[in-house]
Order: structure tokens, then sequence, then C-alpha cells
């Protein structure tokens, strides 16, 4: 991978892949690997680490003061970007979807606070008002002679996807390792889609790591198909044609809805399903993101328990300890 983009380190990388045998007892399969982004060892900003590293390092190298962006409240991508603006001696103003703040605070606002971060109201439940929310900020503090640096939700821009194309690079270097357990056959990598930055960089890094090093499949947690299909395949290119990369493989990819009961809301067998991975592996599963991706996994490999697959671990640790209560409020529209 050509390193276009400068780099701000957050993370400690590369973050283990192992092997999780007790799962696979457990669901009678073939071998499972778990990539853990959930720790990435950043606050807990599990795979925002990794977008993270180079958006921050884009602002600094433009000579930004401020980083701006957005998202409902239980965002893990606002309190991580306002702990990474903190770190980088940089200031962070987050506009959450809502009307109003309930007390006590979601706990990724919560922490977005204690790091810093000026936290202002959309005004609106639905999350995609905050996009125009935070554009309007960002030319409010451009007008106030501030040097905003403005993110969309998720960080998913070219640039941040390139956190994920380097991620690819990684993950082929430690599948080498894996070589005697995979025996030849496909790797299916599965993870979850939100705003789709993860997804579009390990697409975009693929295509430079020879033929068709894995199977990705994503699953979407909060978008329609059609609708994350393309955002995800555009963002790939942008990221691509940015950092110089050969152009995405497009049927490397796989999308499929895991949005099931909605946003941020787990079924039961969602639940059961996180039940089976904490008890037989120790990983903790978020209720918007992990979970779903998680019984997408459990699912195929039911169907086809001689394939291989790595599961994604994203992190979403703090709503998996303290954010799945009932006293987080709900928004609609996407992540
Ligand atoms: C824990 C977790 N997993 C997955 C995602 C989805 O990543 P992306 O927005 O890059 O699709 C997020 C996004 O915030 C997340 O917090």
């Amino acid at each position: 991978v050509v390193l276009r983009s400068a780099r701000y380190q957050l993370a400690t990388l590369p973050t283990p892949v192992q092997r999780a045998e007790r799962l696979e007892r457990r669901l009678g399969c073939g071998p499972i690997l778990v990539k853990r982004d959930d720790l990435t060892g950043f606050a807990a900003a599990g795979n925002k680490a990794r977008p993270l590293e180079y958006l921050v390092g884009a602002a600094l190298a433009r000579g930004c003061d401020v980083l701006v962006t957005g998202g409902g409240p239980g965002s893990n991508f606002c309190s991580a970007t306002a702990i990474a603006a903190a770190v980088a001696g940089l200031d962070c103003e987050l506009v959450i979807a809502g009307v109003a703040l309930p007390e006590p605070l979601p706990p990724n606002v919560a922490l977005a606070r204690a790091a810093g971060a000026t936290v202002h109201l959309s005004g609106d439940d639905d999350r995609e008002a905050v996009d125009a929310a935070v554009e309007r900020l960002g030319a409010g503090l451009r007008t106030a002679g501030r040097r905003p640096f403005v993110l969309p939700r998720g960080g998913s821009t070219a640039t941040g996807a390139f956190g994920f194309a380097v991620a690819a690079a990684e993950l082929a270097d430690q599948l080498a390792g894996w070589s005697g357990v995979l025996d030849g056959r496909r790797l299916t990598v599965v993870l979850p889609v939100g705003s789709g930055a993860s997804c579009a960089g390990l697409l975009a890094g693929m295509a430079s790591l020879g033929q068709h090093p894995w199977h990705l499949l994503g699953v979407s947690v909060s978008r329609p198909l059609a609708e994350i299909d393309a955002r995800v395949r555009c963002l790939a290119a942008d990221c691509a044609a940015e950092a110089g990369l050969p152009p995405p493989v497009a049927h490397d990819l796989e999308l499929v809805d895991g949005r099931g009961a909605g946003f941020a809301a787990p079924s039961e067998a969602n639940l059961d399903d996180a039940r089976s991975a904490l008890r037989s592996e120790g990983w903790l599963l978020d209720p918007t993101y992990t979970m779903k991706a998680f019984s997408v996994l459990v699912r195929r490999v039911h169907e086809d328990p001689e394939t291989p697959v790595l599961f994604w671990h994203t992190g979403g640790v703090v709503a998996a300890v303290l954010g799945a209560r009932p006293s987080l409020p709900s928004t609609t529209g996407t992540a």
C-alpha cells in the first residue's frame, strides 16, 4: 500500500488475529478466526481508531485547529473523534442527533464531553439531518476565524477509508501465518457496515493484494442494501484513486442486510448469538454493530460449516458494557 496520507498514530497495530476454537466447537464448524479491532488500544475507539489516524493526520497537515463531526447519541465515532482531537492538541465540536440530551448522558456523549468536546444538538431525531448541521457548524466556525476540519458521520471519506486499506495489508500479512489452518480454502471476512468507511477501505486495500485474497461479507446495520452498496463502492473507488491503489474488484464484495429489528435494536437471535460469543470467547458484542454482523456469521457457518470465516470485531465496547440500556434515546435515519 502506498502511504500517501500522513498517519497520526493512535492505535496499537497490528491488532491480533486469533482462532476461536471454543466457538467452533459450540457452532460445530470449521476454522473461525477473529481480527481483534476491539483491541486497537486507543480509548474505546475500536475500528474507528484506524480512519482517525489518517483524518487527524490530514487535519494537522492542513493546519486545522478544530475537528467537527456528528452522529447519533450512541456514536462511537463521536467519542473517538473527541478523544483523538484532544490528544492531537485540536478542539472538537460535535453535533448529536436529537432535540435534548437525556440524563444520565449516553456514555459516548459523556466520554466526548470528558475529553473536552463541545456538544451541540441537531434539533432533529433523524440522524441524517446531522450531516447538514455539521456543515453549518463548520461554516460558522470558519466565519469566526477558526480552521475547522469537517468530517461526515463515521469519518466516511476517502482519507478515513484509507485507514482500512492499510488494515487489508495488515490482515494479509497475518493470514500468511494461518495458512496451515486455512489449508488453501478461501476465507470469508465478515464485518459490520455503518457509514461504510471500514468496508470501503478494506475493498480498496484488497485490490493491491493479488488474486482475491478473501471474500468480503459486509453486514449493513443501518442503511438499505442498494444505498450502502453504492456508497461503499463509490468510497472504495475514491479511496483507491486518492491513495494511488489499483481500482477495487467489484465481485470481491458481498453486502447483506443485517438491520433486523432496526438500528441499535437487537433481536432475540442477536442476543442469543452474542451470549454464545461471550460465553465461549469472552467477546463483548454491542447491539448496534458487532451483534448484527456476528449473527450473520453464525447463520453462514450453519449453512456452510466448511468455509473458514474471520469475524472482524470492530469494537463498540462502550455500548456493549454500558450503552445497551433502555434510557438510550432512539433516533431514526442512517449511521
Ligand atoms: C463498533 C463499530 N463497528 C462498526 C462500525 C461501522 O464502521 P463504518 O462506519 O466504517 O461502516 C462502527 C461505526 O461507528 C462502530 O462503532
